[in-house]
């Protein structure tokens, strides 16, 4: 089976909200990220409401054709309006006010009870269930235990040791959690960091069906255009 990618248009509305205005539209960019090989779109309502808002979810599920994934942290909050808005599927992550972006994955063993609950409530309306977590055996477990429904793998690390020219032991992480959540009857997805080219050898680890990617599509977008940023990694996710 083919790779599939999710394009994370939180960035769109970062640029918005510099000056708290209408443009560019979040809704816009989904439109153009579908059109340009995107097989589904990820946003982040953060508690802080520091780039997406409350009113783009409901502008994004009459413009989206293929499928929304929905990042949120495990509170109640978050579990209403994800109730409501009924995503494709979500993908608890941790969240703290002061971080620049998600640094890491979830703990999953120390919050199991928590996670367990918000899962099973989101799956009761048939939300798909996935938890963001490095790659690490005993989170994988957890994840299993808590009854998710996938797991994103945290590449974070990994993206700063290709950086360094040393990414072969993170890489290696990667490709034990992903094999171990396989045989558990988890999909494997992946994502943070990734670009056109610490993509390349991820895409070689054969259990991860679908990466999130944001920020480095957003970034080469103001210099190469919103759907040329798209397709050349929608291409290269494709062509795995
Ligand atoms: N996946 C998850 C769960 C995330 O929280 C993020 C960052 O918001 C991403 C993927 C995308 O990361 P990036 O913007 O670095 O591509």
């Amino acid at each position: 089976m083919g790779k599939l990618l999710g394009v994370n248009i939180d960035h769109v509305a970062t640029l918005r909200q510099a000056r708290r205005g209408r443009f560019p539209d979040p809704a816009a960019a989904a439109a153009i990220a579908e059109l340009s090989g995107a097989d589904g779109i990820t946003v982040h309502l953060r508690e802080d409401r520091r780039h997406i808002q409350d009113r783009d979810l409901a502008a994004l599920s009459g413009v989206v054709t293929t499928r929304i994934n929905l990042e949120m942290a495990a509170t109640e909050e978050m579990t209403r309006i994800a109730r409501d808005f009924r995503p494709r599927s979500a993908t608890l992550v941790p969240e703290r006010r002061e971080e620049i972006t998600t640094e890491g994955g979830l703990d999953v063993l120390s919050q199991a009870d928590a996670l367990s609950r918000t899962a099973a409530a989101l799956r009761e309306k048939g939300i798909l269930v996935s938890m963001f977590i490095d790659p690490g055996l005993d989170q994988v477990r957890a994840t299993r235990d808590a009854g998710a429904d996938a797991i994103e793998i945290h590449t974070g690390a990994y993206c700063e040791a290709f950086l360094r020219g040393k990414h072969e032991a993170e890489l290696s992480r990667i490709r034990a959690a992903a094999s171990y959540a396989d045989s558990l009857g988890l999909q494997v997805l992946a994502g943070h960091g990734l670009d056109v080219r610490n993509i390349v050898p991820v895409l070689a680890v054969g259990q991860i069906r679908e990466f999130n990617i944001g920020h480095s599509i957003i970034a080469r977008a103001l210099f190469l255009g919103l759907a040329a940023a798209v397709r050349e990694i929608a291409d290269l996710v494709h062509g795995a």
